[in-house]
């Protein structure tokens, strides 16, 4: 199965694309720029072989990115998310595409959820690709403790979605990842909830100084 990170360059895209190549997915890492979209696949191939996997890597440009995978994980900045999926609406046509996607700002040492009139950037997303298959995921997940390929955790991650067969992959496919257990949150109207937990994780974080905590439901 092909995968598409795109903005697979970034923090979030980096932890996804090494912990699905190790599961044998064809990892696509996207980027507005193909040449750094090839670069950063050829550092995550040598990150997989310094550790002792291997895992078929490629980069290409976003939109090509969206065209050839079967799912795609949208790791962009959430300012810039609904614009980079407005001019995709083509390639994601139909295809199973998961909304990682927390709009916050900070506001002194806090961040603060950004209210979407959509209900949450998941209903934003699915609003825009009206015809693909959205799932919203991820959002809990600490990307570079997530990235790194030693540190060991036990994870949950709600997922939501309206389409209950695109929600029951992404839950199968989470699974597969040692150290995370994909749960059932319901429809897509619950994704704010999961979004707005990541501000509060990371709240936590700078009151408390902690770092890189995930969620466990237990
Ligand atoms: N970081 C986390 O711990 C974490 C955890 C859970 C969820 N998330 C969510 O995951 C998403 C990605 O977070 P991140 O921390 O991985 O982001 P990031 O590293 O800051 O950025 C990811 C990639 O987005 C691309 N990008 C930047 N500006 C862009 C623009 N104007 N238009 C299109 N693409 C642009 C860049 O790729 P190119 O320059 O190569 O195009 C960049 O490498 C966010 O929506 C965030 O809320 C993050």
């Amino acid at each position: 199965m092909k995968i598409a990170l795109l903005g697979g360059t970034g923090n979030l895209g980096m932890g996804l694309s090494l912990r699905l190549a190790i599961l044998g997915y064809e990892v696509i890492v996207g980027s507005r720029s193909e040449e750094r979209a090839k670069r950063r696949a050829e550092e995550y191939k040598v990150i997989l072989s310094e550790k002792g996997f291997s895992g078929k890597i490629r980069g290409l440009t976003n939109s090509e990115a969206s065209k050839l995978c079967e799912i795609a994980i949208i790791t962009v900045p959430w300012e810039q998310a609904f614009m980079l999926v407005e001019n995709l609406k083509i390639e994601l046509n139909k295809k199973i595409t998961i909304s990682p996607i927390v709009p916050m700002k900070k506001d002194g040492i806090f961040f603060r959820y950004v209210e979407i009139p959509e209900g949450s950037a998941g209903e934003k997303i699915a609003r825009i690709l009206k015809d693909s298959r959205v799932v919203s995921a991820y959002h809990n997940v600490p990307a570079d403790r997530f990235a790194d390929l030693d540190s060991k955790f036990d994870w949950d991650v709600p997922i939501c979605g309206d389409d209950d067969e695109a929600k029951k992959v992404v839950i199968e496919m989470t699974n597969e990842v040692k150290g995370l257990r994909g749960l059932d949150c319901g429809d897509l109207r619950n994704s704010k909830m999961v979004e707005s937990l990541t501000v509060l994780i990371l709240n936590l974080m700078a009151k408390n100084k902690l770092k890189e905590i995930g969620v466990k439901f237990c």
